[in-house]
């Protein structure tokens, strides 16, 4: 059985970026109704900052409780929190430090430490948020794909499947060369809702090949998406080129 899945073509960056902000806030209101909190991871990279400023600008009107929104990272580079390379000072700038008091739970990655133990940490940070669960199941994961097709820190060459007893797990990456702590496969496929946001012309050739219906599995990317739950695509004209001009 497969879950629901679209793909959305937007006119630009920002249209697809705004429609990313407005599920992130139905998919919290949803949870804040049935569960009473709100867990979400978040991707890194330079694509989510105009989702991460259309929800900041939104976030005042949204009638949220922000307290009870737990917000995560898909993935974190090994620098400390306030390195411009860092995934969570990215987050802060554009949406945390604007939220309205008292804000949300925080629960980084300590990119800071060295990679094994910022792994071994933020994995018994997940155990404690998710103390019931076998696999920390978040009610949205947030996406990017590299042009390599991997995401969070789950890249190409790597071996997946040695990481799936694990719920992050410290890696290395040649390109470009660092060290990073990501959650695995089964955590990301085991999200109850999917969100990749890919835009620019720069993403068009791997978007053809992963969403091109060769289901080129290589890519970690393609792997998540294949998960049995809601899984939505938000694109720009220019990453769905294919799709426009097969
Ligand atoms: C990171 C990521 C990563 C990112 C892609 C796309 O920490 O870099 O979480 O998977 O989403 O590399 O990055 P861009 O958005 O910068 O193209």
């Amino acid at each position: 059985m497969t879950g629901r899945k679209e793909v959305d073509i937007y006119k630009s960056a920002e249209a697809a970026a705004a429609r990313g902000a407005e599920l992130f806030l139905s998919a919290a209101r949803e949870a804040l109704d049935t569960r009473g909190r709100f867990t979400v991871a978040l991707s890194g990279g330079t694509t989510p900052i105009p989702l991460f400023r259309c929800l900041a600008a939104r976030a005042p009107f949204a009638e949220l409780d922000w307290r009870s929104v737990h917000v995560f990272w898909v993935d974190e580079r090994c620098v400390p929190p306030d390195h411009p390379e860092s995934n969570f000072c990215l987050a802060r700038e554009h949406l945390l430090s604007k939220l309205p008091a008292p804000g949300a739970v925080l629960h980084r990655v300590a990119g800071e430490l060295h990679p094994d133990e910022a792994a071994r940490r933020y994995e018994s940070e997940l155990t404690s948020a998710f103390p019931d669960a076998e696999i920390p199941i978040f009610d949205l994961v947030l996406l990017g794909v590299g042009s390599d097709g991997h995401t969070a820190s789950l890249f190409p060459e790597m071996d997946l499947d040695r990481f799936s007893g694990r719920r992050a797990v410290a890696v290395y990456v040649e390109k470009p060369r660092s060290s990073r702590v990501t959650l695995t496969l089964p955590v990301l496929t085991s999200a109850r809702r999917i969100i990749f946001l890919v835009t620019g012309a720069g993403k068009a050739g791997i978007i053809a090949k992963i969403l091109g219906g060769s289901g080129e599995m290589h890519y970690p990317a393609a792997r998540v998406a294949a998960s049995e739950n809601h899984v939505s695509w938000l694109l720009d004209r220019d990453a769905a080129n294919w799709i426009e001009n097969p």
